[in-house]
C-alpha cells in the first residue's frame, strides 16, 4: 500500500467519481476513507466519525459484521465464480432464492432474478414488465410511469423513469414513453397543498389523468419508491401507495416497487411495500442485501407474474437478459449471511426506535435554526433536512452552505450526505441511542457554523 502522501497527491487525479464534477474534484478532493468499525468510519488522517450515511443507504449492519465477512471468505475458497446463464447454477444462489421467497412471502413474491446492484434490478424489472405483457398478448403496453423526485439508478431505463433532472439532462434523449407524475412532496408541489392526505389524492388524480391521456393499454408499469430516498427522503401519506396499487390493478398496469433503499428493514418494516400494506408485482432490491460488502441485487417477481412466464409454451417467455455476475456465488453467500444476521438482530425494531429519535432530534434543530425549512422522515432511519436561506420564500440555500454544514458536522464527528440543498441521513440500523444523539449534536454544530 502506498503512503498517505502518495494517496493525497493522486486523489481524484486519475479517477472520475460518480455524481461529481471531475475537474472540480481535482482541487476540492474527496475525503479518503481508510477504515471502518461498528457504525464509524475513519479517514486518512485518523479522524473518526459516526457514519450517518450508512455507506450509501446500504451498510445496515455496520462495518464489523463478521458473519458476512466470513461467508465471503469461505465462498471465495469454495467457488469464487461460475456463470448462472441457463445451464449452470451454484449452491449459494439456490439457497438464497429459497430464503428470499420466504423473506418476501407477505409481499407475495415468488421468484428472484439476481443482479449486481440497484440499477440492474430496476433495468431488469422494466424489461420483464414489457415481456410479461407481450407473453400475455398485450404487446402495446410499453410505457412507464413514475414519480417526479423518484430515483431509480442510472442505467438508461432507470434514468428515463428518474424524476430528477440532475440525472437526466446531460444524458438526453432518454427512453421514449416514460412519463412522470407529481410526487407527494408536501413542502413543494404544483398544487400548493401542504396537507399530506389531500396532496396524496391530488397526485393520484394526476396519475389517473395521465393513464387516461396515454391510454391504459399502452402502459406497462408504474414504478415508485415506497419512501422516496435520494430525491430528498419523501414519505408519502399512508393512503398513497395502496391507492396507487388499486389504480394500477384496475388498469392492468404492473406496480414495481423500487425497494433498493427500503428493502430489508430501513423503514422500520421489512419492506416499504409491507409498511404500506401493498403487494406489488415486482420489487427491486440491492444495497443492504449484502450489507454493502459485495455488489449484489435481486429483482423479486410475484407468484402471479412468475406463473405467466413459466406457463408459456410459445417460447416468448425465454429471458434474453442477464448479467455476467447474476447469481454470483460470493454475492449470494454474502446475502445469505447478511439476511441471517438481519433477522437475528431483528433490526427493524431498532430502525424504528432510533428513527423516531433521529426525527425528533431534527425537529428540535428546525425549531432552533432558521436555515432548516423542512424536516422529513419518521419511518425508520431515513431522515432529511431541507435547508433554505428564507423560510417564507423557501429559497434553497446555495450548495456551498449545505457543504459547510456537512464539513463542520464532519469535523464534529458526523458524516452526513449533501444532496443539492438537502442533508440526507441513513445510518446503520444497528446504531445506538448515544450515537444518534451524536449525529444530532454534530449537525447542530454544522448548522450553527453555517447559519
Ligand atoms: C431507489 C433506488 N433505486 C435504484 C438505485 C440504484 O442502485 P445502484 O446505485 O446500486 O445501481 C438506488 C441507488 O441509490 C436507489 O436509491
Amino acid at each position: 500500500m502506498k503512503d498517505s502522501n502518495f494517496l493525497k497527491e493522486n486523489n481524484a487525479k486519475f479517477i472520475w467519481h460518480p455524481m461529481g464534477h471531475p475537474g472540480q474534484l481535482r482541487n476540492n478532493t474527496p475525503a479518503i476513507i481508510t477504515g471502518a468499525s461498528g457504525v464509524r468510519i475513519s479517514d486518512i488522517d485518523g479522524h473518526e466519525t459516526i457514519d450517518a450515511v450508512g455507506g450509501l443507504w446500504n451498510v445496515n449492519l455496520g462495518y464489523s459484521c463478521q458473519p458476512v465477512k466470513d461467508a465471503i471468505s469461505a465462498q471465495l475458497d469454495d467457488l469464487p465464480y461460475y456463470s448462472a446463464f441457463a445451464g449452470t447454477t451454484n449452491n449459494a444462489a439456490i439457497e438464497l432464492s429459497y430464503e428470499l421467497h420466504d423473506w418476501f412471502a407477505d409481499e407475495g413474491m415468488g421468484r428472484a432474478f439476481f443482479t449486481s446492484g440497484g440499477s440492474d434490478s430496476v433495468e431488469t424489472s422494466l424489461r420483464l414488465a414489457r415481456q410479461y405483457h407481450k407473453i400475455r398478448g398485450e404487446a402495446g403496453r410499453t410505457k412507464f410511469l413514475s414519480l417526479k423526485k423518484g430515483y431509480h439508478g442510472t442505467h438508461m431505463g432507470g434514468a428515463s423513469i428518474n424524476g430528477n433532472n440532475r440525472f437526466r439532462i446531460a444524458y438526453e434523449p432518454l427512453l421514449p414513453g416514460c412519463f412522470h407524475i407529481p410526487a407527494p412532496y408536501t413542502y413543494r408541489n404544483p398544487f400548493n397543498e401542504s396537507d399530506p392526505a389531500k396532496l396524496a389524492d391530488l397526485c393520484l388524480q394526476a396519475l389517473e389523468d395521465e393513464i387516461n391521456f396515454q391510454g391504459a393499454e399502452t402502459i406497462a408499469a408504474f414504478v415508485m419508491e415506497p419512501v422516496l430516498g435520494a430525491g430528498g427522503i419523501i414519505p408519502p401519506h399512508e393512503s398513497f401507495m395502496p391507492k396507487v396499487w388499486e389504480i394500477c390493478t384496475r388498469n392492468g398496469i404492473l406496480l414495481i416497487a423500487d425497494e433498493v433503499i427500503t428493502g430489508f428493514g430501513r423503514t422500520g418494516q421489512w419492506s416499504g411495500s409491507r409498511l404500506w400494506g401493498v403487494q406489488p408485482d415486482m420489487m427491486c432490491t440491492a444495497k443492504a442485501i449484502t450489507n454493502g460488502y459485495f455488489p449484489f441485487g435481486a429483482l423479486m417477481i410475484s407468484e402471479a407474474i412468475a406463473q405467466v412466464f413459466e406457463n408459456d409454451t410459445s417460447g416468448s417467455a425465454s429471458i434474453g437478459h442477464g448479467y455476467t455476475y447474476s447469481a454470483h456465488p460470493v454475492g449470494a453467500a454474502a446475502a445469505l449471511a447478511c439476511l441471517a444476521e438481519t433477522k437475528r438482530l431483528n433490526v427493524v425494531e431498532n430502525a424504528a426506535e432510533r428513527g423516531t429519535q433521529l426525527m425528533n432530534g431534527v425537529v428540535k434543530l428546525m425549531q432552533k435554526h432558521a436555515m432548516v425549512g423542512d424536516v422529513r422522515g419518521g419511518y425508520g432511519l431515513m431522515t432529511a433536512l431541507e435547508l433554505v436561506s428564507d423560510r417564507q420564500a423557501k429559497t434553497p440555500v446555495d450548495k456551498s452552505i449545505a457543504g459547510q454544514v456537512a464539513k463542520v458536522a464532519y469535523d464534529n464527528g458526523v458524516m452526513v450526505r449533501v444532496s443539492g440543498h438537502n442533508i440526507l441521513m441513513s445510518p446503520p440500523l444497528i446504531i445506538s441511542e448515544q450515537d444518534v444523539a451524536g449525529i444530532i449534536s454534530g449537525l447542530d454544530a454544522g448548522l450553527t457554523a453555517a447559519g
